[in-house]
């Protein structure tokens, strides 16, 4: 009805279209069917990877002329896909059909030379694009069309998202402003692939995969690169000794402890980078950290990048993120909403220290979804009960089995809608004894906190750790204070619809737009003693009583 006389039919019906899909719940069917068709994640790794590994980096002007561009490339083979970004200066992103088609492009390519400057001798596939005389003609244009690869900042969105009809068309919007592009993924395997041919120094059959939230499904454009270098293979973990007979092993040097190697690795792996990685800079190796790692910027891409080794129980709890994710929609629209949200009140924050992380927001988020009745997504128990005995995994002693076949899970019809949980998220953890319960989606139950700490998130795999060990209870209580305001301010009626008329909508934020402004309880100290009346009172009265200090304060 709105689009009448605005748009033509089949307009309409795309809308109905996509409002139907995304409003969950209606199609429970379909949901099932899409979940059959999903790919593992790491059917999907392999395939990146493997594209990946066909591709080059190459810096450009940013008036280069595309046609003359893909031609000269194309010397060398077909392109399966390029595309151009921006980041310090141009860059092209080109996946080649075959591999010989690269062999082919870097065997052509020249060395440097300059007169005042040494080059150091590594050769990989990140190149630049030179120009001599007058063979390349401009674009006339101002440039190629770039690809973002970072998202808009919080004041657009919030002006974006005020111009939506729905609460729930809010929070898809913001995952579809917010989530990884393909582009932005395929540019993060390329960055590791690019690595791995500087760890192939040392470790010929080592392999670089991303985990964390570059491919758990909950990743933002512009969040960190998390690596992880896998040297299993010639660890040897997997090797077959023969029973009797014969058998020749390697000689290699032993060390004290995993950890000792994991720390040597890495300071090799870090010093290499450092030295011959073009485009790596500001190297850092954290090598005393619980879990050792390697910090450094790669330039050309623009991510901020951290790289660790024998990491598996990170890469498990990644495929388990992914795997929730993929199970319901409703998963991911929530997280990104969450972390946003989060974001935006300082809730968390991208230096280390006593705030919040992204993946215990995830995971609280995921916790709040086992509670909802009946369950959106099941516990991890139970995803354990359904596995197969190929899917058995034992990391360290800790058991990571899970199911790995989508389609073995069965999910129950809850229909709630989007808008429904998100206030129904911070109506939760407005409430929660976080003084004397643990959140653990393993039991999908609120577990008797085993030790003292402000938040208890119980690790999935290493179930003895605590996630959020770093939260203190300052930042416990705005956690709690914000998630109160929010509820309440959802369940205000000049909050939860859309104001006046199309040129007022386009200025005035509502709905999660408001949920996104500056907090008016962000500055409190201190944990308010409990009181049993319903939430949405108790912020009505902390809201009034703020409101006068103020008050007193200007008279
Ligand atoms: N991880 C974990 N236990 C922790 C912290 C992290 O198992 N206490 C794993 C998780 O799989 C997480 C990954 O390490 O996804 C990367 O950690 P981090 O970069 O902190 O979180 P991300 O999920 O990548 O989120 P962000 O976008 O903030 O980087
Ligand atoms: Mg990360």
């Amino acid at each position: 009805l709105h689009m009448k006389g605005r748009g033509s039919l089949s307009k309409c019906l795309q809308k109905v279209d996509t409002f139907l899909h995304r409003t969950i719940g209606t199609n429970v069917v379909a949901v099932k069917e899409e979940r059959e068709g999903c790919k593992s994640l790491y059917g999907v790794q392999a395939e990146r990877q493997e594209q990946a590994e066909r591709s080059v980096l190459i810096s450009c002007h940013s008036r280069t002329n595309e046609k003359n561009f893909l031609k000269y490339l194309s010397r060398h083979g077909d392109i399966n896909k390029y595309f151009f970004y921006e980041s310090y200066g141009m860059y092209a992103v080109v996946e080649f059909a075959n591999r010989e088609s690269l062999a082919s492009l870097l065997e052509e390519a020249a060395i440097p030379s300059t007169s005042h400057e040494s080059m150091v001798p590594f050769k990989s596939r990140l190149l630049t694009l030179r120009n001599l005389g007058s063979a390349d003609v401009p674009n006339q244009q101002s440039g190629q069309q770039c690809q973002p690869q970072t998202t808009i900042p919080i004041n657009e969105l919030i002006q974006r998202l005020a111009r939506e009809e729905t609460i729930e068309q809010q929070i898809t919007s913001l995952t579809d402003v917010y989530q990884l592009t393909e582009e932005n993924s395929r540019l993060r395997f390329l960055v590791c692939s690019l690595l791995k041919d500087i760890a192939a120094a040392y470790f010929p059959e080592c392999t670089i995969n991303p985990f964390g939230s570059s491919v758990n499904g909950f990743g933002k454009l512009g969040c960190d690169l998390d690596m992880f270098l896998d040297v299993d293979d010639i660890s040897g973990r997997n090797a077959k000794m023969p029973k009797s007979g014969l058998w020749l092993e390697y000689q290699m040097k032993r060390a004290s402890s995993e950890r000792a190697v994991t720390q040597s690795l890495l300071s090799v792996i870090g010093d290499c980078v450092d030295q011959f990685g073009p485009g790596c800079v500001g190297v850092q190796k954290i090598l005393n950290a619980r879990c050792p790692l390697v910090r450094f910027a790669h330039q050309p891409s623009g991510f901020q990048c951290d790289l660790t080794a024998n990491n598996r129980v990170a890469m498990k709890s990644t495929e388990l993120l992914y795997l929730y994710g993929e199970l319901d929609p409703r998963v991911r629209h929530l997280v990104f909403t969450v972390r946003c949200w989060a974001r935006a009140h300082g809730i968390t924050s991208s230096i280390p220290g006593a705030w919040i992380t992204n993946f215990s927001l995830t995971v609280m988020v995921l916790f709040f979804l086992q509670r909802r009745s009946p369950p959106i997504i099941p516990t991890l128990d139970h995803l354990r009960d359904l596995a197969d005995p190929r899917d058995k995994s034992v990391i360290e002693g800790n058991d990571c089995t899970f199911v790995s076949d989508f389609s073995k899970i069965q999910l129950l019809s809850n229909t709630e809608t989007l808008e429904k949980l998100l206030c129904e998220f911070f109506e939760f953890y407005s409430t929660f004894a976080f003084n004397r319960m643990s959140i653990s989606i393993r039991k999908g139950k609120e577990q008797n906190k085993p030790e003292v700490a402000p938040l208890h998130i119980q690790n999935p795999f290493e179930t003895s750790l605590n996630v959020s060990k770093n939260v203190n209870a300052t930042q416990l209580d705005r956690f709690v204070a914000l998630c109160q305001e929010s509820s309440w301010l959802l369940q205000q009626s000049d909050t939860n619809t859309p104001r006046g008329g199309n040129a007022e909508k386009a200025t005035t934020p509502w709905g999660l737009a408001t949920l996104l402004m500056p907090s008016q309880v962000a500055g409190i100290k201190g944990r308010k003693k409990r009181r049993r009346e319903p939430a949405s009172e108790r912020i009505k009265s902390l809201l009034e009583s703020l409101k006068n200090t103020n008050q007193h304060k200007k008279s």
